[in-house]
């Protein structure tokens, strides 16, 4: 066991956006107790001394926390490498200059479509405009700028105009992320799903802009995988690299995690130390000795780790399956049905969106 490489420290799930494609928790009570800054002071130095060097500070939105700029100045002062991940909605300039002194070293704004009137919908409140807006601050603030598009069939049709747009902010990371459907997302997954004809042209538009941006912007996207032959290696595999500490304290190896019938582990009970290394939270997947067939005799075990854990519970109801993805997985016909209706010629558009409702007082 490795000591973990990124903290992601999910501040709060309050959120002024209702995206269609949220998969934070859908049991929004059982996180309003959230640590407070001195809490998170203390969760911040035990990940420092657990070796954690990256901090990303997300939710919901990070900045509904009167209290950010100081839990920014803590992680700063104990040495992690801070990524604000943002709607960006309430990064007015004072609070942005706030977040500069006190050593806030990235920002990843998120944007839903490449324009207004899509993102407006998908974000289920109008926030387009205050989004290019923030970019500009970030970059004339000096800070490295990485733009987050959320993929799915209602705008991967127009990957082009994100690309677009990135380029315009002087973004240097694009990042064109796939919808994983937990929480939220697995209502509207049928609609989200895009199509193979869709995949491709998007990945055509995808290396064209690599290439023309090569020197300027980073521009990473990953195949969905519910059209891939095997799974991704969903966090470096099981508690291996990274971990999530939720707004109320708990301890996941990923978000999506907590939806997994596994016992708790709270920072407001033990060191982040020892939940690391011994609680069942983080042991139960770790490694591959859990691995059912056909993984445990894989050649590629230790490649992808079996995939993804909380995909194969939400597909499957049991977190130690092979994750459905996989070509050689039993369950694999759940992926091929999904994927089928999704290329239904009769289904050009598919079901309708759903926003998640908003979210932002408790
Ligand atoms: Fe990966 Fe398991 Fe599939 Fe092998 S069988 S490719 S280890 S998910
Ligand atoms: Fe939890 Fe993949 S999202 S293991």
């Amino acid at each position: 066991m490795d000591s973990p490489f990124g903290l992601l420290a999910e501040l709060t799930y309050r959120c002024p956006l209702g995206c269609a494609y949220c998969s934070n928790p859908l049991n929004m009570a059982d996180y309003s107790d959230e640590l407070t800054t001195g809490e998170w002071r203390r969760v911040l130095g035990e990940a420092a001394e657990l070796g954690i060097l990256q901090c990303h500070l997300s939710g919901g939105e990070p900045l509904l926390r009167r209290d950010l700029v100081e839990i920014v100045a803590d992680a700063h002062d104990l040495g992690l490498y801070t990524n604000l991940v943002t709607s960006a909605l309430g990064l007015s300039r004072p609070r942005a200059e706030q977040l500069r002194t006190a050593g806030l070293d990235h920002v990843q704004i998120s944007i839903q479509a490449g324009d207004p009137v899509a993102s407006d919908r998908i974000a289920g409140t109008p926030s387009f405009h205050r989004k290019i807006e923030a970019m500009g601050l970030v970059k004339e603030l000096g800070w490295p700028l990485t733009v987050n598009v959320v993929l799915h069939r209602y705008n991967i049709d127009r990957v082009a105009d994100v690309l677009a747009l990135a380029e315009e902010a002087g973004a240097d990371r694009v990042e064109l992320a796939s919808t994983q459907y937990y929480g939220w997302a697995w209502r509207n997954r049928d609609a989200l799903l895009p199509s193979r004809a869709q995949l491709e042209a998007a990945e055509a538009v995808v290396r064209a802009a690599r290439e023309r941006l090569r020197d300027r912007t980073e521009v990473i996207y990953v195949i969905p995988d519910y059209y891939s032959r095997f799974p991704k290696p969903c966090m470096g595999g099981w508690a291996s690299r990274q971990l999530t500490v939720t707004p109320n304290g708990d301890v996941l190896p990923c978000p999506a995690a907590q939806s997994l019938p596994l016992p708790r582990a709270s920072v407001r009970e033990d060191s982040l130390e020892r939940i690391w290394a011994e609680a069942p939270v983080m042991t139960a997947f770790r490694g591959t000795d859990w691995m059912p067939e056909p993984c445990r005799s894989c050649a590629r075990r230790e490649l992808d780790f079996g995939g993804c854990r909380c995909q194969a519970f939400q597909l499957t109801g049991d977190a130690a399956r092979t994750d459905p993805v996989c070509q050689y997985s039993p369950d694999h016909d759940l992926v091929d049905r999904a994927v089928e209706a999704a290329n239904a010629a009769s289904r050009p558009a598919g079901p309708p969106l759903i926003p998640r409702p908003h979210r932002v007082r408790r």
